[in-house]
This record gives C-alpha cells, structure tokens and sequence, in this order.
C-alpha cells in the first residue's frame, strides 16, 4: 500500500471590522487580545504567509509557525523566509506540507482568495476608521461552517460551496 500525500490546507485568517476595515496607517486599528490569542491558537505548527507591510509592522517572526513574507524588496533575515512574489510563497509553503494559513495584509488577501480552502473570520462588533479593507464575502462561493462569539468579536469559519475555485478544485 502506498502513502497518499494530502495537499495542506490554505486558510485566510483575517480580523474585519463591522465596516470592513482591517488596517489603519499600517497596522490594525484596535487591539484585542482575545482574538489574538484566536490567532495564535488557529496558526500554531502551520505555516504563515504574509506580505512585507504586515511583517514589519509585526516587527517580528511568529514564533512556533514557518514565517513566509513576500515581498520584492525585503532582504533576507533570521526567522524568515523571504520569496519575491506570491506563486513563490505557495510553492515554498505547499513544499512544506503543513496547514497554510494566508495573514494578510490586504495585497496577500487578494492573491489568495481564489485559491483559499476556508476564511477564517473574526468579525468585530464595531466599526473602525482605517485605509485598508477585507472585500465583501461572496455567499455564492463561501458558506459559514462555524461560528462562535466572543465578548467583542464573532469568529466566523467559511468553506466553500464547491470547490471549483480553489486549489482544493476537483472538477
Ligand atoms: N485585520 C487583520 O486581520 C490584518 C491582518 C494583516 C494585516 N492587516 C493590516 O493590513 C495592512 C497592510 O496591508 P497591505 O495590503 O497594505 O500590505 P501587505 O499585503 O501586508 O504587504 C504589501 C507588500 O507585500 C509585498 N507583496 C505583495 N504581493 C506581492 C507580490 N505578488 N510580489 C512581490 N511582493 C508582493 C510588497 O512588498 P514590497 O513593497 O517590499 O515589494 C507589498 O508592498 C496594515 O494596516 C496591517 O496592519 C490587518
């Protein structure tokens, strides 16, 4: 019998205002601990892909995760992995085999949505003033397939209806 090798996850993970903003100024116009407590939780083990703005305004690699920043103008430095465009973030973290998880910011969303297994989403419950913003969900090609609340936010989990449009893709 032969091992059969699954392809791993792609997985959005994004926090979204009420109004849709998910960045202020380059970085995120709220803080909330619990859900990046979520955050950690969900990408622990896996792989992040992220683009340069996002990383350097973490200003660190995640630890416990295989950082991917793309970016055409970063150098290379300790704790990451810099590919210079988006085909080479996903080629080098498929190569990995463990679950990817895309985190932003809205460039690396952008890049990722057709081809993205699931969106994992929380929705805070306040609007916020920003410069950067998470496109409307099409509930004609994303279902929610969890949901939970927490004191300031819904955590939404979306799969797709088929998966005609992802990487997952069948036929
Ligand atoms: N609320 C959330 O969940 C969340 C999550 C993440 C980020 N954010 C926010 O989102 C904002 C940043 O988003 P953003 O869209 O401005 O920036 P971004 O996606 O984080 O980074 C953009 C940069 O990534 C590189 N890049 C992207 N696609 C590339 C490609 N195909 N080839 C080569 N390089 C590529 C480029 O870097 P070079 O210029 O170096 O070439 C580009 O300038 C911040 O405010 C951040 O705090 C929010």
């Amino acid at each position: 019998m032969t091992a059969t090798s699954q392809k791993p996850e792609e997985i959005i993970v994004v926090a979204v205002a009420r109004n849709g903003i998910i960045g202020a100024h380059g970085s995120i116009p709220w803080h909330c601990p619990e859900d990046l407590r979520l955050f950690r939780s969900i990408t622990l083990g896996g792989t992040v892909i992220m683009g340069r703005r996002t990383y350097q305004s973490i200003g660190h690699p995640l630890d416990g995760r295989h950082n991917i920043v793309v970016s055409s103008t970063l150098q290379e430095q300790t704790g990451i992995t810099v590919v210079r465009s988006f085909a080479a973030a996903v080629a080098t973290a498929l190569a990995a085999a463990a679950p990817i998880y895309y985190c932003g910011g809205a460039q690396i969303y952008a890049q990722a949505i057709d081809r993205a297994d699931a969106i994992y989403l929380s929705r805070m419950n306040a609007d916020a003033a920003g410069d950067v913003s998470f496109p409307d969900i099409d509930p004609l090609i994303w279902q929610v397939v969890q949901q939970e609340r927490f004191a300031d936010f819904v955590h939404l989990r979306y799969r797709r209806k088929c998966a005609e449009h992802g990487s997952a893709c069948s036929g």
